[in-house]
């Protein structure tokens, strides 16, 4: 079951998220943030658990951020993933939003859901406020790729 996240979800979610962090492909989150932006998130659950999660953060005019984007790894290959990331684009529709972009060490992924390669450059100058915050700025090694939707 997809549904939009809740605060009771909030430690799942900090759990999912940090796994992957620690295996460097994501960055982690803290429960403040997660707290703070429930409302980007859209979670999966499967008997009562969260297995996924994934978020839209508004950035600038009809610009969004796919965010924190997870699924369990007993989950994945299995369309799991497609199908948050498509509840999170209709989501995204409802507010307005004309395109996402991601940040990723998995751009493959992304690139078979219709997602392309840009220059980091030519995002709008407010990422960068969080890339000058971010533990692994200047050596990052995530690739930036963008959709309309
Ligand atoms: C990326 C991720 C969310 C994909 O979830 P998933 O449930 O496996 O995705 P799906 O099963 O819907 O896969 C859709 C397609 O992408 C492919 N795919 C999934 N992950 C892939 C990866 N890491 N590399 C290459 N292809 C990948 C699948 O094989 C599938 O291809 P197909 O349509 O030709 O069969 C999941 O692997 C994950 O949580 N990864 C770790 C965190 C991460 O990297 N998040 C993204 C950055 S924010």
């Amino acid at each position: 079951m997809i549904r939009k996240a809740k605060m009771s979800d909030v430690f799942e979610m900090k759990e999912l998220i940090n796994s992957y962090a620690t295996d460097g492909c994501m960055l982690p989150r803290s429960l403040d943030s997660l707290y703070t932006y429930i409302r980007d998130f859209a979670v999966m659950e499967d008997n009562g658990k969260i297995v996924g999660c994934c978020g839209v953060h508004p950035d600038w005019e009809d610009l969004g951020e796919v965010v924190s984007f997870a699924v369990a790894k007993p989950y994945t290959r299995q369309g799991n993933g497609t199908k948050l990331l498509e509840a999170c684009i209709e989501d995204a529709k409802t507010i307005g939003l004309g395109k996402l972009f991601v940040l990723t060490s998995s751009p493959e992924f992304f690139k078979k859901k219709g997602f392309t390669e840009i220059k980091r450059e030519e995002l709008p100058w407010k990422i960068w406020a969080d890339c000058v915050n971010c533990s692994k700025y200047p050596d990052c090694n995530s690739i930036s790729l963008i959709k309309e939707i």
